[in-house]
């Protein structure tokens, strides 16, 4: 049997930094109102995409000590790539210097998480590292004087290194779903502006997360109480708080970064990791519940038993 474990982790974020005040400066709205509907404080806006995810990637590549040709495999996860066709993950492999395979895979928010299970399944086949990378340009496929969508959404990238180890690794459980028929709630199309239903995405969000959690946990044989850290998709504080709850996990127990980077979509997960891991939040042994949900609609989730 062959699991994963992480070794490296890394993001990039643009240098533009937008904070609620320049969107109040312009828009129909406030510092106030955003803070207390999403938790959000500022945002980074701008780059592109495969650059983004170039960055991240050489960031984890480092921590992993880990040089690019020894990467079997490149699953970027995005929903906005730089074009149709090409894909952008070979842009991404061809700018860090890699061989191997390469693709794009859009399963919206839940992206990274979706990301992960394609890694432990490419690696139980036989592939040796994977590099997993989330990034995302929202801002680039956002309506940024509708108010609405403006505020919530951001740009960045966040990556990990998998690789493979003998025996069942790290991950202890995973789940992914989707419900095709709920796609008129997120979208976007050809050419387009994203589109919301904020109000039925939050409802539906919180219930899908905590039944997905709820299910990871049951698999692994875990319970709220040994979950060390939630490391949820970043879409709105009061999703995060909600699901808590529910969850029985405390909110001290949970990786929130949304207040400073936003909704980054493939990003946010991949972004929160890095931040409790460079904040020493994680030590060996740990009990991580990576939870996410999106546009599909399409929610997972996964535990992990932290080995780096
Ligand atoms: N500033 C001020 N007022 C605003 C703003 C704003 N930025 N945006 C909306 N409003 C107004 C609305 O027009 C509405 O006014 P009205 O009552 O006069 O019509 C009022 O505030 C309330 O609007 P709601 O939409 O009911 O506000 P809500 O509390 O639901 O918050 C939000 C909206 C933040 C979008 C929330 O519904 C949410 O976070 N939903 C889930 C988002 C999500 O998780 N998306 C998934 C991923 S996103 C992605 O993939 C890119």
């Amino acid at each position: 049997m062959r699991g994963i474990r992480i070794t490296g982790w890394g993001i990039a974020v643009p240098d533009k930094v937008v904070t609620n005040a320049d969107f109040a400066a312009r828009l129909d709205t406030s510092d106030e109102w955003i803070v207390e509907r999403t938790g959000i404080r500022e945002r980074h806006i701008g780059g592109t995409t495969s650059g983004l995810a170039i960055e991240a990637g050489q960031a984890a590549l480092r921590r992993a000590g880990r040089s690019p040709e020894e990467i079997d495999n490149l699953v970027l996860a995005t929903t906005t790539p730089d074009a149709m066709v090409p894909g952008t993950a070979p842009s991404v492999q061809h700018g860090m210097g890699m061989r191997g395979g390469a693709f794009d895979l859009n399963a919206a928010c839940s992206g990274f998480v979706y990301g992960l299970i394609t890694a432990a399944g490419l690696i139980a086949v036989g592939s040796g590292p994977v590099l997993l990378i989330g990034s995302e340009t929202l801002s680039r496929i956002t309506d940024m004087d509708d108010r609405k969508i403006a505020v919530i959404v951001a740009d960045g990238a966040g990556a990990v290194v998998v690789e493979p180890v003998d025996g069942p690794g790290s991950l202890l459980s995973w789940n992914l779903n989707a419900d095709g028929s709920l796609k008129h709630l997120l979208k976007c199309e050809h050419g387009g502006t994203l589109f919301m239903d904020g109000k039925e995405v939050f409802r539906r969000a919180v219930r899908v997360v905590v039944e997905s959690a709820e299910r990871a946990m049951a698999d692994a044989g875990v319970g709220p109480d040994d979950v060390s850290l939630m490391v949820p998709h970043q879409a709105n504080l009061r999703i995060i708080q909600a699901a808590c709850q529910r969850l029985h996990i405390p909110e001290e127990r949970t990786a929130i970064v949304i207040d400073r980077y936003g909704n980054t979509s493939s990003a946010s997960i991949p972004l929160a990791l890095d931040d409790a891991l460079e904040n020493g939040r994680v030590a060996q042994g740990d009990t991580l519940l990576l939870t996410g949900f999106g546009g599909g609609m399409t929610w997972a989730s996964a535990i992990l038993r932290w080995d780096a």
